[in-house]
């Protein structure tokens, strides 16, 4: 009798909610009924409202069940639900699930249907025939396809990758490095600790490509230590792709047999939001305190230890195996504007159905809130949405149907950033998550430059006033606000101080009344 293989996903948000739980009690059940299982720990499918999603092979493909709890098991066993029986839980065949049929994925295309650990997996579903390409191709040919495929940084700046990668590859030096920024510290954001959990060979096989793109013998991930799945399962990834030779220099022939080595570690971050600035990442993985350097040198040309250094998000290499595998057109072919290809967006906040979404770009951010979120958890309405972290804007609803694209919302002062989008219905006071903005720009500042250390703290003093002191010298303090964002943003070395007036002037603007601004106060500030 052959085994029926069950799915229980590993990934950590599904641990929190008692997926080891409801494994267990699925492989006792089993045991006790002498139902031959093979039960797989699966990646999540990014639908966090039916996780634990168990999911069973059938003949007619896979069916889920979802949220199961270990007291839903033993019902589960009686209906049959091992050869796809029906049950309250029951959500159908996994691929006809409204949320995942109308995505498109193509870097989250493997999760949830892969063991993320398993390279025999990886490679049976595409893993490393992005690497394999690269190695038929001259470095200035893999650094093109880049190039023309569009791929902009995923982790907040949207710069092109290709044309880092290029400056690196050109840059002449005996050490280059390639490093991973996985420290996401951007609220409501999960995409890259889920695929450091959930696909991490894509990560790695994106680095690698990097490596031999640029000459570079050495590879850091920068994961934050609130991450502990996510090491773990890179950890054991790293020793995998290491001892099948995709990684290290396997008999001193490099990778894959390129001549070419390529070593990589994982670097535990200490919970620094500022140590996500690429440069304060840098003295971070160098064993230094977490603060800023000045720009330039770039790090392209002068980073890790002085040396020529690619460092690209998680999303950004873990994009890259599929545009060498597929080519570049096929990758560009997605999106829109100078916005080409996909990004995993993720859903959070109050909201019914959080999760990953990954849309090519030109997708709404009402189809994003309304048909896969399905509104607020409350049920009460929408109220303001902050994309792109705590230094993003909150848009209001006038923005909402703007196709999703970099330069189509810095025009009307959004940013997609890392594609984190934070729902809050209507009891929310923005004059209060304006304030927050500030402080956590004061909590997390790095101290090195004066507008952000100083004008941070001076920014909740002057909000408390606002809101708090004599409604007639509102409008005055207003102002003072206003000179104040202006400093920051003109005067900041980096986009900590820099950016924190984006949420700060968005509350402001869009939402004057929960400063207690008057319509005739409004006009004079
Ligand atoms: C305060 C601050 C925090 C940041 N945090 C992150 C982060 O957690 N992850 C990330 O990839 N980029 C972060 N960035 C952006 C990085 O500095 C850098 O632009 C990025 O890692 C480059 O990779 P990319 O080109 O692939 O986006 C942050 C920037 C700032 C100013
Ligand atoms: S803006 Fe803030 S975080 Fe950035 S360098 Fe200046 S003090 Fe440091």
């Amino acid at each position: 009798m052959s085994k029926i293989k069950i799915y229980v996903p590993r990934d950590s948000e599904a641990l929190a909610l008692g997926a080891d739980e409801v494994a267990a009690v699925i492989a006792l059940q089993a045991r006790q009924r002498g139902i031959p299982i093979e039960l797989v720990r699966n990646s999540s499918r990014g639908m966090f409202w039916l996780e634990p999603l168990v999911e069973v092979a059938t003949k007619k493909g896979r069916v889920a069940y979802g949220p199961v709890q270990p007291e839903d098991v033993a019902g589960l066993f009686d209906v049959g639900f091992h050869n796809g029986g029906a049950h309250k839980l029951g959500l159908g065949l996994t691929d006809e699930i409204d949320y995942l049929k109308k995505q498109e994925r193509l870097t989250f295309a493997r999760m949830g249907i892969t063991d993320p650990v398993s390279l025999d997996d990886y490679q049976a579903h595409e893993g490393y025939a992005g690497l394999c390409k690269a190695l038929t191709l001259k470095p200035t040919e893999v650094v093109q396809q880049v190039l023309d495929s569009g791929l902009r940084g995923r982790g907040g700046a949207a710069f092109p990758a290709g044309i880092k990668w290029k400056t690196v590859a050109a840059a002449q030096a005996e050490q280059k490095y390639v490093v991973c920024n996985a420290d996401e510290g951007d609220s409501g954001t999960f995409s890259d600790r889920m695929t450091m959990e959930g696909d991490p060979y894509m990560l790695i096989e994106g680095m690698t490509i990097a490596a031999m793109a640029t000459g570079a013998t050495r590879g850091y991930i920068y994961v934050r230590s609130e991450y502990p799945h996510a090491i773990a399962a890179l950890n054991e990834a790293i020793a995998r792709a290491t001892e099948a030779g995709f990684l290290g220099n396997k008999d001193g022939k490099g990778v894959l047999g390129s001549g070419q080595a390529f070593h990589l570690e994982v670097r535990k971050g200490a919970g620094s939001y500022v140590c996500g600035e690429e440069t304060a990442m840098l003295e971070s993985i160098e064993g230094k305190r977490g603060v800023v350097r000045a720009k330039p040198p770039i790090p392209a040309l002068k980073g890790l230890f002085g040396q020529p250094t690619v460092i690209n998000n998680v999303i950004t290499f873990a994009s890259v195996p599929i545009i060498l595998a597929r080519g570049a057109a096929f990758y560009a072919n997605y999106g829109l504007g100078r916005s080409r290809g996909t990004l995993p967006i993720q859903i959070a906040g109050n909201v019914k159905h959080g999760g990953l979404v990954e849309k090519a770009f030109g997708v709404t951010l009402r189809e994003l809130m309304v048909d896969y979120g399905g509104g607020t958890a409350s049920g009460r309405p929408i109220k303001a949405v902050q994309v792109g972290g705590p230094l993003g804007a909150y848009v209001p609803e006038a923005h909402w149907d703007l196709p999703m694209d970099y330069e189509g919302w810095t025009a009307v002062g959004a940013t997609v950033g890392h594609g984190g989008i934070v729902i809050h219905d209507d009891t929310a006071d923005l004059s209060r998550l304006a304030r927050y903005a500030m402080e956590f720009c004061a909590i997390e500042s790095c101290g090195k430059c004066t507008p952000c250390r100083i004008g941070s703290t001076r920014g909740v003093e002057t909000i408390d006033r606002i809101t708090q002191g004599d409604a007639q010298n509102r409008p005055q303090q207003v102002k003072l606000l206003r000179d104040l964002c202006d400093t920051m943003v003109n005067g900041s070395l980096c986009a900590m101080g820099g950016m924190t007036p984006f949420p700060v002037l968005s509350a402001l603007n869009h939402y004057p009344e929960d400063f207690g601004l008057s319509k005739p106060d409004r006009k004079a500030a």
